[in-house]
């Protein structure tokens, strides 16, 4: 079964779900909403189902119901290779089911078929300042492609509503197919002296990934970017980049306007940013003693962060109340290729020591690190040391779930976002009545008790 059959038949299962929660259950009352949470980031208030991926705050990541490690173990995976390959990852993603090899080739074939990136998008990404941000490349490329959106162009030619998903998938796909090219276009020019490397499309997603940035000779470096995606690719869409590109495609914006809106967020550093960040923390650390540090030095290093009033990059979530599963999974790839690599082994003292220092301010909800804290260590082992482009390979995988979150909003009809806002007078308003309220409920006691 193609792709766009299988999520046809998923898409009749989930609408009928949907519509039977609505119609017998749409009054259930799922949670309140506290003052508290309202002031912190909405922390914590359920405001989106997200089937695609689910973080389970003691395990992690769940993609449709997989952990990290039976993801990887249960995906198809090109001979001589040991992680899977990513067509088969966005498969699995999309239509709710794990591909065969079969499968996971026709989309890699897809892709190389809708690859080819128009000009102007080039042209695009040569119009910023040599000192540009390279995460706000990646965002405008994706945006001017807006323009080549079939699902706004046949939004204006009366597309029927139930169909709005079909176009989306085509955008999503033509996206998707042509973010590798884009995203090595954006390391070549910054970093490479403008030498392009034209895409090999003999080779699968990663791998022509590799080749375009000139890692074309490490099939090990392949390997670990089809990790590295399937890593990145998702984690529910509650957070804030998935969160940005599901709001504005609620607004039927079509899929490029989403997921350039989702890497802003990402360009965040309490978000994506954050992996950067950590590589540079760690280098620091590094450089400040003269190598790989010890516990001791580490602890007094840390001290200073917190209290220079800095956060510990790679450590910490808002969700998560355990080691990050996709941190154990790189972790476990270091250890198994480059134990001695020096910042492999400073990233494990930190994370020998930080756990308990943050645990100790009695505020850090989780002490534990998260993706971040490995990402840049393997991606400089294999010789990308630009730290301010580990956010580009990040959005480059989360393009995947970004996708798939905008398609499956639009199968089951979810429509435009509009939570509410209040004033803080309201707000307190609505304290002091309640309060009222209980006082008064109180004198009736007493007195009818009295
Ligand atoms: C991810 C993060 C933004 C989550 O924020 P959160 O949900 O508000 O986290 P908490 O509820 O645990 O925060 C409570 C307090 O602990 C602090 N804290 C959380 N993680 C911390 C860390 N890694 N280092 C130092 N302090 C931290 C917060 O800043 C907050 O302090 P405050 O009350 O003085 O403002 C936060 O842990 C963080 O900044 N981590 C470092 C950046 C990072 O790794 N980001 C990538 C996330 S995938």
């Amino acid at each position: 079964m193609s792709l766009i059959d299988r999520i046809e038949v998923n898409v009749s299962i989930w609408r009928e779900r949907v519509a039977r929660l609505m119609k017998e259950h749409g009054d259930f009352v799922i949670a309140n909403v506290t003052v508290e949470q309202i002031f912190s980031g909405i922390r914590g208030v359920p405001i989106q189902v997200s089937d695609i991926s689910y973080v389970d705050p003691a395990k992690g990541i769940r993609y449709r119901g997989y952990s990290i490690n039976e993801t990887i173990s249960l995906l198809p995976k090109l001979t001589g290779t040991v992680y899977p390959l990513s067509g088969g990852l966005y498969y699995f993603l999309m239509g709710n089911e794990l591909p065969t090899l079969e499968k996971a080739l026709e989309i890699e074939d897809e892709w190389k078929a809708r690859s080819k990136v128009p000009d102007y998008v080039f042209r695009v990404i040569d119009s910023f300042p040599e000192n540009g941000s390279t995460m706000a490349m990646f965002s405008a490329a994706v945006l001017s492609m807006s323009s080549d959106s079939k699902f706004a162009k046949s939004y204006q030619e009366l597309l029927i509503k139930s169909d709005y998903w079909k176009m989306t998938l085509e955008d999503s796909l033509d996206l998707t197919a042509r973010t590798p090219q884009i995203c090595a276009y954006i390391y070549n020019k910054k970093y490479r002296n403008n030498q392009q490397i034209e895409p090999d499309l003999s080779l699968d997603y990663a791998a022509n990934f590799a080749h375009m940035i000139g890692k074309g000779d490490d099939p090990q470096y392949a390997d670990m970017m089809r990790l590295f995606i399937l890593l990145h690719a998702d984690h529910e869409n509650a957070n804030v980049s998935a969160h940005t590109a599901h709001l504005v495609g609620s607004a039927l914006s079509d899929v490029y306007l989403s997921c350039s809106a989702g890497l802003n967020g990402l360009a965040g550093p309490l978000h994506g940013l954050a992996n950067q960040e950590c590589f540079n923390w760690l280098v620091k650390l590094y450089d400040y003693f003269g190598g790989v540090p010890t516990k001791e030095q580490t602890e007094e290093y840390i001290h200073k962060t917190l209290d220079e009033g800095k956060v510990i990059p790679g450590y910490g979530h808002a969700v998560l109340r355990c080691i990050d599963p996709r941190f154990e999974a790189e972790r476990v790839f270091a250890q198994k290729h480059f134990p001695d690599d020096e910042y492999f082994r400073t990233a494990m003292v930190v994370f020998e020591t930080a756990p308990d220092i943050l645990k100790a301010t009695g505020k850090v909800k989780n002490q534990w690190p998260n993706v971040d804290a490995m990402n840049g260590v393997l991606q400089h082992h294999y010789g990308i040391t630009e730290s301010d482009y580990y956010t580009v390979l990040f959005g480059l995988s989360r393009m995947l779930g970004f996708t798939c979150h905008v398609v499956w909003a639009r199968a089951v009809g979810k429509p435009i976002e509009r939570p509410k806002a209040l004033t803080t007078r309201s707000l307190e308003a609505m304290i002091s009545e309640d309060i009222e309220s209980i006082s008064e409920l109180k004198t009736k006691k007493a007195e009818t008790s009295g």
